[in-house]
């Protein structure tokens, strides 16, 4: 088994690890030398595609946070509405889908009895299905009229990691995809976006071959009972994300939060020596954002709180209110979850394994839920 884990003390760590080559696998062959998408995998026509007025996405856990990433990167590149829903609460509110909706399932493993559930339903109701699956033939994929695989390779580790990077690759290559047959974006831009994709895993190998700095800080929070995650836009799901691996394996209290939701509650629980993660948008971005979050670290900070930010490298603005920085490349802001991800996964790790716990195969958890 060790030699499975590439020399790494758990298949996590490998897969956090395997994720450069997730994002550029995934990438793989899906343009042309002159920048147009060529997804003629998909089973599903142009004009069929080019028809859709709205976008639903299904799908559970962290494929959903891979959904919530791309519904902002779709909506801005495609202008069509995007929905996502968790597959579980869809089916039971009577949604409105039609023919003229496109329902995207993200599933790794593509047996996920709850999102196949909702695909189900989806296809009763007349909407057109298309899969984003890491697991090439199985159930979700079989059973939608199209199919666009993520290409992660196997994810052995109960958390998933590498699987969510390749769904957000997977989605915004979708989300250009759609934006080229609408018309929506020139083929200069969707140039432009493919060639900041494809610098993507350079920059994950940056993170990664920094992770003892963010290693050092978990084994140094192994005792911590409870961390809250921030971030705003795009690094609202990241922050979801950060929390979900925290509970999943190292079985610490943590939450997600949108930074702005703050005031509306939850900053009643900051108190001395609190941790709290906070994603912090490029400054190079809508200026405002960034403008926004530096203010929501003050905030907690104020109130007592450790924080500990994810920022971009050159940022300087947020280290007079940081306890801890990790800097993440340069990146185009809708790109920023690809990297952004990665120091909350080896933190989860590193903390789990600092505690003693099989990282692997977390109590209670299954990898894939086929019941519903
Ligand atoms: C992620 O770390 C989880 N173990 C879990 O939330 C998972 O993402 C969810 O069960 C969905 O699985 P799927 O992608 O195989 O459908």
């Amino acid at each position: 088994a060790s030699a499975e884990k590439g020399g790494f003390d758990s298949f996590m760590e490998k897969e956090i690890f395997d994720q450069p080559a997730a994002v550029a696998d995934t990438l793989l062959g899906r343009s042309d030398a002159f920048g147009r998408l060529t997804l003629d995998e998909l089973r599903i026509t142009p004009e069929e595609l080019a028809s859709v007025t709205k976008i639903v996405v299904l799908a559970c856990g962290t494929s959903a946070y891979g959904g919530s990433v791309a519904k902002y990167a779709i909506e801005n590149w495609c202008r069509i509405p995007v929905e996502v829903e968790l597959s579980h609460e869809f089916r039971y509110r009577d949604p409105i889908v039609d023919s003229n909706t496109l329902v995207v399932s993200i599933s790794q493993s593509g047996e996920t009895m709850d999102t196949l559930m909702a695909v189900r339903y989806a296809k009763e109701q007349g909407a057109k299905t298309l899969s984003i699956c890491n697991t090439n033939g199985s159930t979700i994929p079989r059973e939608s009229d199209a199919v666009l695989y993520t290409h992660a390779g196997p994810e052995i580790a109960v958390a998933s990691t590498k699987a969510f990077l390749a769904q957000i690759t997977a989605t915004y290559l979708l989300g250009l995809y759609l934006g080229q047959l609408r018309g929506n974006l020139f083929s200069g831009q969707i140039k432009d976006i493919l060639a900041d994709l494809g610098k993507i895993p350079a920059k994950i190998q940056d993170i990664l071959d920094r992770a003892e700095d963010i290693k050092e800080l978990a084994r140094s929070m192994k005792d911590t009972e409870s961390v809250l995650f921030l971030g705003r836009h795009v690094g609202y799901p990241v922050a979801m994300e950060g929390a979900l691996k925290l509970k999943e394996i190292a079985y610490i209290h943590a939450e997600g939060f949108a930074a702005g939701e703050l005031k509306h509650g939850p900053i009643a629980l900051i108190e001395q020596d609190k941790p709290v993660f906070v994603v912090v948008p490029s400054p190079r971005g809508r200026d405002s954002l960034h403008s926004k979050v530096v203010s929501n670290i003050q905030e907690v900070r104020a109130r007592g709180a450790k924080t500990l930010v994810i920022a971009e490298e050159g940022d300087e603005s947020v280290r007079e209110f940081a306890e801890f920085v990790f800097y993440v490349p340069e990146t185009p802001v809708l790109l920023m979850p690809l990297l952004a991800t990665v120091p909350l996964q080896l933190f989860a790790c590193e903390l789990a394994t600092a505690k003693g716990l099989d990282v692997d195969q977390p109590r209670n958890l299954a990898k894939s839920v086929t019941v519903e």
